[in-house]
C-alpha cells in the first residue's frame, strides 16, 4: 500500500513558514501573555509532549471508552486521546494545591486571555465588555433559544450538522428548519438561494451556524460569512455561530469569526467558543465564553444567564481557559501538526485503497466525514459493519440530520499507531486481500 510520510516540522521558523503562513503571533511566534496582558516568550518547551503516546484512560468516568465493548476502539465523541498542554495541567494542579476552593469571581485574566486570543489567533479585535463566561457552549446556545424565541419559533440548522442544536431546540419546543448544505460528491457548500427561502417566513428567529463545521469540516471564510450576515439582517434572524472547534484549523486554513466580517455580522450575531475540544478539555465542565458585540443582544442575554445564576464560572473553567490562552499555543501548534498527519494517513489509506469508502477531508478539528454510499449498505448495516465487524465505534452520519445517511464521522484525535489500526481492521473486515 502507497502512503504519504507525515513530516514533521520541528523549527520553529519552519513552522511558521510552511505550516501557518496567515496566523498571527500565538502560533507562530508562540507568544504568552505577562500579567499586564503584554506577550512575553512561551514557557513550555515543544519537548514536553507526545502525542504518538497511548495513555491509559481506563477508570476516568471517560463517555468515549464507557460505550464501547471489549476489543472496539471508540471514535465516536469529539473528545481526543492526549493528554492536555502540559501548561494547563500545571495551572490547574497548582490552583487546587492552594486547597481553598470558595466562591469565585471572573478575574480580568479571564477576559484578557480571550481578547488576545481572538486577536492574535483569528484577527478579530475584541473589546471586553463583548465577553461572558458561558456554562458550556450547548447550554449557551440553548440559553440564546430561550432569550431570542418563543415556543414554536422556527429555528434553521444547515444538515448534516453537530445533531445537539437540532435536539435541544425541539426539547424546548422550537420548530427546526433544514437549509441542507450542498454536496457535489467532493466539496460542500451553503445553499444561499435556499436560505433566502427559507428564512423568508417570519416564524424564523434564529439560524445557527457551525463554524468549523462538524461533522463536514469546512473552514467558512469571510466572503459566505458576509454573504449570510446580510441576508439574516434583511431577514431580521440572529445567528448563532458556534465556534468551538475554531482552534483547531488545519494547516492551509484561517478561521473567520462571524461577528468580525462585517457590520452587519456584528448586528447579528453571538459568537459562542471554548478552549475545549482545541485543549482537551471537555471534562473541565462547563468551560466557554460568548462574545456579543451588538448591545442589545448582548444585554438580554447575559440578564438570562444571570438570572439563572449561570453567569459564575468553575475555578477549573476559568484557570483551564487562562492558561490554554495564555501559554498553550506551542502545545496547540504541535497538535494541529500531528492532527493533519492523522488526517492525510486516513485520506490517503482511502484513496489508495478501494473499500467503497471516500474521505472528506477536514479543514479543521479531528473528525473525519467518510461517504460510504458505494459500499451499498444499510445505516443500520453500516453501522453494524463498523461496530461488530471491524470492532470501530463510529458516529452514525444519519444523526447529523438530511445527507447525513450513507456516511459515518470518524474521530482521529488520538495517536497514529490508533488509526492505523483502525484503517487495517477495516481492510480485514471487508476481507479485500
Ligand atoms: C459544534 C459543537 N458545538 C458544541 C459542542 C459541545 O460543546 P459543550 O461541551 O461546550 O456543550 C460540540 C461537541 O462535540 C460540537 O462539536
Amino acid at each position: 500500500m502507497k502512503r504519504r510520510k507525515f513530516i514533521k516540522i520541528t523549527s520553529k521558523a519552519a513552522c511558521a513558514a510552511a505550516l501557518l503562513p496567515s496566523v498571527g503571533g500565538l502560533i507562530t511566534g508562540c507568544t504568552n501573555l505577562t500579567d499586564e496582558g503584554k506577550p512575553t516568550t512561551p514557557s513550555v518547551a515543544n519537548e514536553s509532549w507526545n502525542f504518538d503516546e497511548v495513555v491509559d484512560r481506563s477508570g476516568t468516568w471517560s463517555i468515549k471508552y464507557g460505550r464501547a465493548s471489549e476489543g472496539q476502539i471508540p471514535m465516536w465523541i469529539a473528545d481526543m486521546d492526549f493528554r492536555t498542554a502540559p501548561a494547563v495541567s500545571s495551572a490547574l494542579k497548582e490552583r487546587l494545591n492552594r486547597d481553598v476552593l470558595g466562591y469565585t469571581y471572573t478575574p480580568d485574566e479571564f477576559y484578557q486571555s480571550i481578547i488576545h486570543w481572538e486577536k492574535e489567533m483569528h484577527d478579530w479585535q475584541v473589546e471586553k465588555d463583548w465577553v461572558a463566561y458561558c456554562p458550556g457552549v450547548i447550554t449557551a446556545i440553548n440559553q440564546a433559544y430561550l432569550t431570542f424565541t418563543e415556543p414554536g419559533d422556527g429555528i434553521v440548522v444547515m444538515p448534516p450538522v453537530y445533531n445537539l442544536f437540532r435536539m435541544y431546540a425541539e426539547r424546548l419546543g422550537r420548530r427546526v428548519i433544514d437549509c441542507p448544505l450542498l454536496f457535489d460528491g467532493k466539496h460542500y457548500r451553503m445553499d444561499f438561494p435556499g436560505l433566502e427561502r427559507t428564512l423568508s417566513s417570519s416564524d424564523i428567529k434564529i439560524l445557527v451556524l457551525c463554524n468549523p463545521h462538524n461533522p463536514v469540516g469546512i473552514v467558512w471564510g469571510p466572503d459566505d460569512l458576509r454573504r449570510i450576515a446580510s441576508i439574516c439582517r434583511q431577514k431580521g434572524v440572529l445567528v448563532i455561530s458556534d465556534e468551538i472547534h475554531a482552534d483547531l484549523t488545519l494547516p492551509g486554513y484561517q478561521h473567520t469569526p462571524f461577528c468580525s466580517v462585517s457590520e452587519d455580522a456584528s448586528a447579528v450575531g453571538l459568537v459562542f467558543a471554548s478552549p475545549t475540544k482545541s485543549f482537551n478539555l471537555a471534562g473541565v465542565s462547563m468551560t466557554a465564553y460568548c462574545i456579543i458585540p451588538n448591545k442589545e443582544l448582548r444585554e438580554p442575554y447575559l440578564k438570562q444567564l444571570r438570572d439563572l445564576k449561570l453567569d459564575e464560572a468553575p475555578i477549573p473553567s476559568l484557570v483551564a481557559t487562562i492558561a490554554a490562552y495564555t501559554e498553550g499555543a506551542p502545545w496547540l501548534q504541535s497538535l494541529r501538526e500531528y492532527l493533519q498527519g492523522n488526517v492525510q494517513e486516513v485520506v490517503d489509506f482511502f484513496s489508495y485503497n478501494d473499500l467503497g469508502i471516500k474521505a472528506i477531508p477536514p479543514q479543521a478539528s479531528f473528525l473525519v466525514w467518510l461517504d460510504c454510499r458505494a459500499m451499498g449498505l444499510q445505516q443500520e448495516e453500516l453501522m453494524r459493519f463498523f461496530s461488530d465487524k471491524a470492532g470501530l465505534l463510529l458516529s452514525n452520519g444519519a444523526m447529523y440530520g438530511q445527507g447525513g445517511e450513507g456516511f459515518v464521522r470518524m474521530n482521529i484525535g488520538c495517536p497514529r499507531k490508533i488509526v492505523k489500526e483502525a484503517l487495517e481492521r477495516m481492510v480485514q473486515a471487508l476481507d479485500i486481500r
